[in-house]
């Protein structure tokens, strides 16, 4: 195992740290507190307050939530189109997912929230879908916070960075041809010379080949091979794989693209913005914009 690995590490001295790597967290979760802090103060302690996470993934939101509302009973609803799940530690707090094939159910439901929350997911769903969800299903007086993506951050920029060295991976017909002898006859020399192909692609990209985990995977593959003492190595599922996260990272600009069309479309169906914050790397580039926005009417708050 080590041979391959410092194989690798020897010719790459300078391997990065991924997509973004000094991120403002602490920024991130004072936000999340006092926008939750501020919620809070506003509910009667003995109300049941309806949470819709959007986009919920494993639940990052939902969990600022629950953190911070540690006394008030809530009912969490997660939606999202992957197969997601999340639990949480409260027994005041029950969650109930929306996610994959079951996605599109929520929709019809009769439900209305007070708060509804998303991190990073809000602005992959389609305007439609959205207006649909902030139109039908909010008690009147709900309030939204949001963390998302801007067109502008670290985050879109470093994803078409990533983009574009993982297409120069994959188009590399170099690499393409090594790839055709490896998947046939495994040999040392062959591996050594891919692996070398592959640091110059690494360099040639600001060392996101390796930031990214391809390399690791590919040394991961020759060592498996090695293991096993066979005479021939996949790159199928390394393709795969990286096909898929060229895919996401598409997903991840277009959805900084839409959240300017959500800005406007919340301005439209009555939502005003409370509050605003930039969520910037330590060495002040902006990563996300975390909003708060509550909704003009003034009507009186209906319980279910
Ligand atoms: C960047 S992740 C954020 C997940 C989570 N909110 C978090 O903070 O970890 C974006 C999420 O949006 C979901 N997603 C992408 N496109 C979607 C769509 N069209 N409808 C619903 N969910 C979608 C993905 O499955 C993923 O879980």
């Amino acid at each position: 195992m080590e041979y391959w690995n410092s194989y690798w590490n020897d010719n790459n001295k300078d391997t990065c740290l991924g997509n973004v790597s000094d991120l403002g967290m602490s920024d991130l979760y004072s936000f999340w507190k006092k926008a939750v802090s501020s919620f809070s103060e506003q509910v009667n302690v003995k109300y049941k307050v309806e949470c819709l996470d959007i986009a919920c993934g494993n639940g990052v939101a939902s969990k600022q939530v629950s953190r911070f509302m540690p006394q008030q009973a809530i009912d969490f609803t997660g939606i999202d189109r992957a197969n997601v799940e999340f639990v949480l530690d409260n027994q005041k707090h029950d969650v109930k997912i929306f996610s994959g094939e079951k996605f599109n159910s929520f929709f019809k439901l009769p439900r209305k929230f007070d708060l509804v929350v998303s991190n990073f997911g809000i602005e992959y769903l389609s305007l439609e879908e959205t207006e649909r969800l902030l139109t039908e299903h909010l008690h009147s007086k709900a309030t939204l916070i949001f963390n998302i993506h801007d067109e502008s951050s670290i985050v879109s920029k470093s994803s078409i960075e990533e983009i574009q060295a993982v297409n120069a991976f994959l188009n590399d017909e170099r690499l393409k041809c090594l790839e055709k002898y490896l998947v046939s006859h495994f040999q040392t020399e062959t591996a050594k010379q891919y692996l070398t192909r592959l640091s110059e692609i690494n360099d040639e990209n600001e060392q996101r080949i390796a930031g990214c985990g391809i390399s690791d995977f590919v040394v991961r593959e020759f060592v498996q091979c090695q293991k096993d003492k066979r005479t021939f190595c996949s790159f199928s599922n390394i393709r795969k794989t990286y096909n898929d996260y060229i895919s996401r990272l598409g997903d991840q600009i277009s959805s900084a693209k839409k959240a300017k069309e959500l800005l406007t479309l919340l301005a439209e169906i009555d939502f005003q913005e409370h509050s605003s914050e930039a969520i910037k790397t330590s060495s002040g580039e902006l990563i996300s914009v975390f909003k708060v926005f509550i909704n003009k009417r003034n009507f009186s708050h209906t319980q279910t």
